[in-house]
């Protein structure tokens, strides 16, 4: 039995990934070390906390001797590293977070990894590394990395660190770099469950600048795939951007949200925009669907349905977020936009 650390995994992304692999890889064992801050949530992980092959850890990646003493006693193959603070409007607010989790903890992680010697260790990145496109084109693995914020500055630093350690000290890694994913335990301060959950109580749908802002939006289960096959089959020292083939003006995504909800359109709002914010993101996912022979599992118009309907059939997840802490962050960020 192989067993991999997992960090992360109370999270969006993470949770998700741990979930796939309980349920797809019986004879995988899952450590999940997560510090559980406001986007860590153990309802995440409903039904499968208890599971026989997984064993959840509270705690900090950026506690060495802590994860060192995890990969010893569990004795641990692989880390795939989810844990980040991981939203652009926070980073924008309180950068300093974003330099200790993103990048001080990748460091911590990858000190222990090349230490006790382990198979691989996979670092969850994103596009943004990449910057904006404009009109045309798409990124691929060789496109320079241009962070325009600081969230995308510390996700970047962590990638050359990374990569770093494999060059300087031979550490076997892989970077995946995937787009905007979407899907059920997503944190309702990102757009998709955001703009859900206001239109489920007939709030306003702050949309920001004039909406045409483009995503390339991924399915949560098929970003977990992805990562499934990259931890399992891809070379050592590979990059793979990883995306769903699904460009979407945030406009039109708020459109569909609405249709499916029977909500009117009335209630769209536009706010000020994100300072610095970027106009488009399109991935080229070509290495990875050639090399691994991965590819995305819906469209953008069946996840959506999907995400959408899972929202509705878990009132009791979003409302225990929503009636706490959330309401002073979304005045905080929302009142005077
Ligand atoms: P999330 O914010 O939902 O979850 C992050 C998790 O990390 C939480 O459970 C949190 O408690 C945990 N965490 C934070 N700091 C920690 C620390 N110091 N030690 C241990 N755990 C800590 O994020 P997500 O959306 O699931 O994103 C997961 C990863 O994927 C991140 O690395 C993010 O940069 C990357 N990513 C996300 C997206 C997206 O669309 N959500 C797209 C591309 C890349
Ligand atoms: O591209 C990958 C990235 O996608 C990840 O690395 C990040 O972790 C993840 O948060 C996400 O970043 P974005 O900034 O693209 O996602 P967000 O959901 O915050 O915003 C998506 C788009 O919607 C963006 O153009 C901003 C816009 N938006 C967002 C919010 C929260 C609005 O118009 N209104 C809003 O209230």
């Amino acid at each position: 039995m192989r067993t991999i650390l997992v960090t992360g995994g109370a999270g969006f992304i993470g949770s998700n990934f741990v979930r796939m692999v309980l349920v797809e890889h019986p004879d995988v064992r899952v450590v999940n070390l997560d510090k559980l801050t406001y986007a860590g949530n153990l309802e995440n992980l409903a039904g499968y906390k208890e599971h026989a092959n997984h064993v959840f850890v509270k705690g900090d990646i950026c506690d060495g001797k802590l994860v060192a003493e995890l990969i010893e006693t569990h004795r641990i193959d692989a880390i795939i590293n989810f844990a980040a603070e991981s939203h652009v409007d926070r980073s924008l607010v309180d950068p300093g977070i974003f330099i200790e989790t993103n990048v001080n903890g990748t460091l911590t992680l990858l000190k222990a990894a090349l230490d006790k010697k382990l198979e691989r260790f996979v670092q969850i990145s994103t596009d943004e590394v990449y910057g904006s496109l404009g009109p045309q084109g798409k990124f691929t693995e060789s496109t320079p990395l241009s962070p325009n914020s600081p969230y995308s500055a510390s996700k970047a630093s962590a990638d050359m660190l990374v990569s770093a350690f494999g060059h300087s000290w031979g550490l076997r890694y892989n970077i995946t770099r995937c787009s905007n994913n979407y899907g059920p335990y997503q944190f309702p301060e990102k757009m998709i469950p955001l703009m859900i959950n206001n239109a489920l109580h007939d709030k306003s749908l702050p949309v920001y600048g004039d909406g045409l802002h483009v995503r390339d939006w991924l399915y949560v289960y098929d970003h977990c795939t992805a990562v499934w096959k990259v931890l399992t089959e891809a070379r050592p020292g590979a990059i793979y951007n990883i995306g769903g083939n699904n460009e979407k003006p945030n406009l039109e995504v708020v459109r569909l949200i609405l249709q499916y909800l029977k909500k009117p359109e009335s209630l769209i709002g536009y706010v000020k925009d994100r300072p610095g914010h970027d106009r488009r993101y399109a991935i080229d996912s070509a290495q990875i669907m050639t090399e691994l022979k991965w590819k995305p599992s819906v469209t953008f118009e069946t996840g959506l349905a999907k995400t959408i309907q899972w929202y509705l059939d878990h009132p009791d997840w979003l409302e225990h977020i929503v009636s706490g802490q959330y309401q002073e962050y979304y005045k905080t960020m929302y009142s005077n936009r």
